[in-house]
């Protein structure tokens, strides 16, 4: 194992500032001070630069399979491209087909470890409820999986009822775990879409059309309603309206122990971009609003109504007939092009574990609406505690897993697909003037990448176990 001494940096935590040299060893980090000398270690000089823990996506979806096709990105591709973006720790999503749930651990653990390359956990996916599921929630902790996501949208598919949304809150209250929810209306986008439909329209715009903000407003509240009635805590996912967020501020006030994730999309594009003749990159499940909508999310960013920035990174390629070239190598997933002719059957999802960290850090602390410490929290250690790897993850502590970003504020570059490494043909913010980017990135003390260069190996991911009752913030 390497040891690692980094000098004359500016360690950045989520409520501290502090020139200091930090050294990694076996894996972890040691000591921070000032002056500190280590026989053979190897020195990186990090003057004018910040350090950074390494960041922590909470959403993402690898290798997972939606209509006639799979997310481009799997454990090792994904797992790069956060890598190069500055993410040391994701979270999948275990789905339950299986009546089995800890099979379904099982199977994606077996699926994933080959391939990891940074660390990495899962949620598990509560789409049907029963006695039997009931019985096996507890038996989840053991197998490191603490977060149940549940749908109030996806009739017939993924949804759960309202009551068994309450019983599983319950359990999950008495157990520890925490439930995540994807809020929207599933009745009314059915109806909507079924009229859509009818009616001929096509278009990526009426992906927007047929799943409107007031069905997210409504069940992020309602989603609150049965959290305080079960005193559970509850996260809810990829939160795209404004609404939304005044439904989390108000359930904050009230005391109930409701947090909340938003992604970048939901800070940048609109439902305009849905109409552009390649609206098809901008679809996801919650879609993009108004500007208005944008600028109350940053706001409950600036204000800490919000609690992380994931990133719910589910690419497929716009042009799924055009390979593309990856290490060297032709690779065709088909994509967003299956839906061409009807908007219900474009791939629901978007890159951008990637470029998280230096869209956020352009855009939120570049333009002064984000301190480096928020955009730390945000990023990374607010995760580690809602998410039960505090202080493991999200901290530069002796004893914290060394997973360090050396980040450059300075660094300048014009960002898009060429630059970016998730397995997809396009990029949202192609064009994009950044500031601000990734110089080196360590997971446990081992350097994965070093500027342009990629270090990281197959396997050398970790599953973490994560632990129940874990912080509510
Ligand atoms: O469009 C999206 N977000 N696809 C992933 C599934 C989900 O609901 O998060
Ligand atoms: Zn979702
Ligand atoms: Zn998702």
């Amino acid at each position: 194992m390497t040891t690692t001494l980094i000098k004359n940096g500016t360690l950045i935590t989520a409520d501290q500032t502090l020139e200091a040299d930090i050294l990694l060893e076996e894996g972890k980090i040691t000591l921070i001070g000032p002056d500190l000398a280590r026989e053979g270690a190897k020195i990186v000089d990090a003057a004018g630069k910040y350090i950074l823990p390494g960041g922590i996506d909470p959403h993402v979806h690898l290798d997972l399979a939606m209509f006639d096709t799979v997310s481009s990105d799997d454990h090792y591709t994904g797992h790069k491209a956060a890598a190069f973006g500055g993410t040391t720790t994701v979270m999948d999503f275990v789905e339950d087909k299986d009546p089995d749930l800890l099979k379904n651990v099982k199977a994606l653990r077996e699926k994933a470890a080959p391939k990891a390359v940074i660390d990495y956990s899962f949620h598990i996916n509560i789409t049907k409820f029963d006695d039997r599921v009931a019985d096996q929630i507890p038996d989840l902790i053991q197998a490191g999986v603490t977060t149940l996501k549940v749908f109030t949208a996806y009739n017939n598919r993924l949804r759960l009822q309202d009551g068994e949304i309450f019983q599983l809150m319950l359990i999950a209250a008495e157990q520890g775990l925490l439930t995540m929810l994807h809020a929207e209306n599933g009745d009314v986008i059915d109806i909507l879409v079924d009229e859509a439909l009818r009616a001929g329209h096509t278009e990526p715009i009426w992906h927007a059309y047929t799943r409107p903000a007031w069905g997210a407003v409504e069940a992020v509240l309602r989603g609150a309603a049965l959290a305080a009635q079960a005193d559970a805590p509850l996260y809810v996912v990829h939160m795209n309206t404004a609404g939304g967020i005044d439904q989390l501020a108000y359930a904050r006030e009230q005391g109930l122990k409701v947090m909340g994730e938003t992604c970048p999309q939901y800070l940048f594009f609109t439902e305009e971009h849905l109409k552009r003749t390649d609206g098809a990159k901008w679809i996801c499940s919650p879609p993009m609003r108004t500007e208005l909508d944008n600028k109350r999310i940053w706001q409950g960013l600036v204000d800490n109504t919000l609690q992380t920035v994931g990133t719910d990174h589910c690419p497929f390629f716009y042009d799924g007939k055009k390979a593309i070239l990856y290490e060297g190598k032709e690779v065709l997933i088909p994509g967003k092009e299956l839906g061409q002719e009807d908007f219900t059957k474009i791939p629901n999802g978007l890159p951008g574990v990637e470029d998280r960290m230096p869209v956020l850090w352009t855009e939120g602390v570049v333009k002064g609406h984000l301190t480096p410490n928020q955009f730390v929290a945000y990023t990374s250690t607010n995760a580690a505690k809602i998410f039960g790897l505090y202080p493991q993850k999200g901290s530069l502590s002796p004893g914290s897993d060394a997973d360090i970003v050396i980040w450059d504020p300075e660094k300048k570059l014009k960002y898009g697909v060429e630059v970016a490494h998730q397995r997809t043909d396009y990029n949202l913010y192609e064009g994009w003037e950044l500031q601000g980017y990734p110089e080196k990135v360590y997971l446990r003390g081992e350097c994965i990448v070093d500027g342009d260069e990629w270090l990281g190996k197959r396997g050398q991911g970790q599953f973490l176990m994560r632990k129940p009752h874990a912080e509510v913030i």
